[in-house]
Formats: C-alpha cells, structure tokens, sequence
C-alpha cells in the first residue's frame, strides 16, 4: 500500500508531495512541527500536543492553518489513509509561500503537511539494556520552548551522538547544568529516590511525554521536583532516563564515561515507562 501525505488541502502518493521552493519553511525554517504517537489507531496525549502546537504558532505570529476541531480531522483521515494504528503522524505549518524576504509577507496564507508512519518494530533493546548518552555544548537559540523546525543544532548533536556510538546527546548550557537532549527531555533520580526533570521555560522544549510522565508520577504518589541539575549530579545519580513521543522512557545507564547506577535501567525508570504505556494504550484519543 502507498504512503499518502497532506499538503494544503490535498492527500498525495507520499513519492509526489512536495511544497513550493519559496516556502518559508524551506528557506527561513519559518515554521513549526509536531510529532504525535498513534495506539490503537488513536492520537495520544493530543490535547497536550494541540496546546503546544497553538503555542508555538502563536509565539511566532504564524495564522492557524485551520480550526482545532478540523485540524483533528486531517490527521484522523490522514492515519486512516495510512492505515495507521501504531506509529506517529507529523504535522507541520510553516508562514506560508511568498518572494524571499527576511520579514513577515503581508499576505501569505499558513502551508500545512502532514505524513503518518507505522512504528518501527519495538527496539526492546534501548528499554531493557539502557542506552549511552554524551553531554554537548547547547549551542541553541533562546527560544527552545518554540517547537521550531529549525533543528541544526539538534541534528549536528545527534549525528555527534551516532557517531561516538551514543543514542542522545545531552546540551549543557556554560554552567553545566543540563537543558535538554537534541529531541528528548532529560531526567534524573538522585540518591533520595526524588525524580528530577528542568522545569519548563525557554531553555527546553516541554515536551507532552515530559508533561504526561509528571502527573503519572504525581498520581503515583512518586516525589518530583522540576529544576535544573548538572552534568556532575547526572553522572552520579542513581539512575538516569530520557523521553519523548518516539522514545517514551528509555532509561540512559551511561553518561560520557561514567556508568549511571549499578550500569542497568534503574527501577523508577521502569515504573515510569510501565505507567506511561498503560496510559498511552488507555488515555489515546484525548
Ligand atoms: N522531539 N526536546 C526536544 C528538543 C524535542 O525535539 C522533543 C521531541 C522533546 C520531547 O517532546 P515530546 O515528549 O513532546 O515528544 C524534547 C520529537 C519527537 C522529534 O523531533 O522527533
């Protein structure tokens, strides 16, 4: 079966989809993205991510494509196009098409694309081992919290992470202190047994996973406090894990050089990914 995209009120062959070369995604990454889990053929934790979407449409003064509501039925005919029932959708809207220019066009309508995927096959390996993770300098802008398709940085940390045979790179800002992974959020748990994760603001993008394992935690009677912690106390924390939409809770059991904990997923970690997954399974379709 064929990949179908949206672009612009159009479902397309995935192979024929394209946007026009003056989008000012293309030449300004004037624009913003979101990618959302599928279970079951539901989007989990939509609402988190429609918020987040509105808010980073609106920070950068791009017009809605379309209604929530509407927008909700483009992605459900989009997996149902697919036959998605486990994956992802990514959507992105960017200011539109117009002349080369640096400021905003004065007329320009918002560009909108949507693709859908099936889920790689579960990597079982990353939960039940733990992954490695090196620490880089966070060369970024100061508007992290902004879900910007601009992701140079993000991409030149990753591909330093591959190539130092690592599955993230954590970006430390000058004092050490941690921000983010170059598309996941950091997490530690110190000796105390307390979960520590940045708090939001514009140095992380606060990601719906991130926003999702906080009250599954808090519900669980678990002890989290958001603040900022440094490379240092990662590495001697006693165990360590990263999330996202794609990699949910995978437990990081090596930071640099040193080993995190006793070298295994830690049991928090664990708690964590078995509570989110209930919830993704149950919670879908928000
Ligand atoms: N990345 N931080 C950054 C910089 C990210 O790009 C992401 C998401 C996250 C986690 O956010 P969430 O829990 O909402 O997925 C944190 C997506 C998955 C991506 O770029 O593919």
């Amino acid at each position: 079966m064929s990949r179908i995209a949206y672009v612009n009120g159009r479902y397309l062959p995935h192979a024929d989809a394209a946007v026009h070369i003056e989008d000012r995604g293309y030449q300004f990454a004037d624009g913003v993205y979101e990618v959302i889990a599928v279970k079951g053929g539901q989007l989990v934790d939509n609402d988190l991510h429609m918020a987040r979407l509105e808010r980073s449409l609106s920070e950068l003064r791009i017009a809605p494509p379309m209604p929530r509501r509407s927008l909700k039925l483009v992605m459900t005919e989009v997996l149902r196009r697919n036959r998605v029932r486990d994956g992802s959708l990514y959507l992105q809207a960017t200011r539109g098409v117009a002349p080369r220019d640096h400021p905003f066009p004065a007329k320009c309508r918002t560009s909108l694309v949507m693709t859908a995927k099936r889920a790689r096959p579960f990597n079982r390996r990353a939960f039940e081992d733990g992954v490695k993770v090196i620490t880089i300098p966070d060369i970024r802008w100061q508007r992290c919290d902004i879900k910007a398709v601009a992701l140079l940085p993000n991409v030149l940390g990753k591909q330093q992470a591959r190539e130092n045979g690592a599955f993230e790179a954590w970006q430390v800002d000058e004092e050490g202190v941690v921000t983010e992974g170059t598309s996941t959020n950091a997490w530690i748990v110190t000796r105390d047994g307390e979960l520590v994760t940045r708090q939001p603001g514009n140095a992380i993008l606060n990601g719906c996973t991130r926003l999702a394992l906080i009250e599954l935690a808090r519900k669980a009677g678990l002890k989290i406090v958001e603040r900022p912690f440094s490379v240092a106390e990662a590495k001697g924390a006693r165990e360590c894990f990263l999330s996202s939409t794609t990699a949910l809770v995978t437990p990081v059991v090596e930071i640099d050089d040193a080993v995190i904990g006793n070298g295994k997923p830690g049991s928090l970690g664990q708690q964590l990914l078995a509570l989110y997954l209930a919830h993704a399974e149950g919670d879908a379709g928000a």
